[in-house]
């Protein structure tokens, strides 16, 4: 049997071009090979923790999946489902939660956080948690565990999360016998970090970051947003710095080195923007037709979704029904 890949992407805002360097493009091209069996999909409600209203989970989810399919996932090698079309999922985030140790959440990295920002303010350990962050890392357990997911490709930061997954795998394993495959945690080494508007990592939490999709006039004002120093036209510059270094991810290697070269010997931060422009819209001009196009056909959109919710609910109940099995209720 071929070993199952599977992550999972929370709709909590519009992507950026760090999320597209450093995710999406990475699993998608992980996903051309035939070794793995394939399974991505849109984590909405792990989404719920922070979304304000029914209107932004429409507009992120929708920006999200069109997201996916524009950058190339094929639907036809992955299997592309929302969260919220695997019921199954739910019902085993319940029977997960009770062989999970209370003390397990506790030391769970975000909710960690939280009591210990309360703490500095001096207001109660949990003002502020609700129980949907508390529980956030079993509703994943239960996503990743229902697959046999193999490996979970993952950011760092969600590594503890798959360590929680194998706690909890291990203590059901021990109770009912052998259910669950111990998934592991897959990150990746060399994927870039890109530089934010302001020169810090692109990150939505810094608010310095540059849209994936949006019109060209809109990408030109980030990109003319981009902090320079004030050295004038003429005045050699430092290649070190935020427009060279998003411009080596963008152009060939002959430009980047051109572009090295004009920024030394004076070219001016309005010129090196509308260069760094030029490189950025040619490369997203295409995907960006894509992602339109899908924007606006919804209808095929969740066609996807619903097909590959049904091939995922094929798997996924396999696995649900050992797990009724052994806890006794059927
Ligand atoms: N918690 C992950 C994040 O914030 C999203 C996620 C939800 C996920 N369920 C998952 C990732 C299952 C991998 C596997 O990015």
């Amino acid at each position: 049997m071929k070993k199952r890949i599977l992550t999972g992407i929370k709709p909590t805002g519009y992507a950026h071009l760090g999320n597209y360097f450093g995710a999406i493009k990475p699993a998608i091209e992980l996903s051309q090979s035939a070794e793995f069996e394939y399974f991505y999909f849109i984590a909405d409600n792990h989404a719920l923790t922070t979304l304000k209203s029914a209107e932004e989970m429409k507009e992120y989810s929708y920006n999200i999946a069109c997201t996916w399919l524009a950058c190339g996932l094929d639907p036809n090698k992955v299997v592309f489902y929302r969260q919220t079309d695997v019921p199954e999922i739910f019902h085993l985030n319940w029977i997960l939660s009770n062989v999970t140790p209370k003390g397990l959440m506790n030391r769970a990295h975000a909710y960690k956080a939280k009591v210990e920002e309360n703490i500095a303010n001096g207001v109660d350990v949990d003002s502020g948690v609700n129980m949907g962050l508390y529980n956030y890392p079993i509703l994943m357990s239960a996503d990743i565990l229902l697959f046999d997911a193999n490996l979970v490709p993952v950011g760092l930061d969600q590594k503890q999360h798959i360590e929680i997954a194998r706690d909890i795998a291990e203590s059901f394993n021990k109770k009912y016998g052998k259910t669950f495959v111990m998934p592991e945690e897959y990150i990746e080494k060399d994927t870039c970090t890109l530089v934010g508007l302001d020169g810090r990592k692109m990150s939505k939490s810094y608010n310095n970051q540059i849209q994936l999709f949006t019109d060209e006039k809109t990408l030109q004002k980030s990109i003319n947003k981009i902090i320079t120093d004030s050295r004038l036209p003429g005045e050699p510059k430092d290649p070190d710095c935020t427009l060279a270094t998003l411009y080596k991810i963008f152009a060939s290697d002959e430009d980047y080195q051109k572009y090295v070269n004009d920024l030394k010997t004076g070219m001016g931060w309005g010129d090196a923007k509308k260069e760094l422009f030029r490189v950025v819209n040619a490369k997203l001009s295409p995907m960006r037709d894509k992602f339109n196009y899908y924007m606006s056909h919804k209808e095929e959109v969740d066609e996807i979704l619903r097909t590959g919710a049904e091939k995922a609910r094929k798997v996924a109940l396999q696995t649900y029904e050992k797990v009724l099995k052994n806890i006794g209720v059927k």
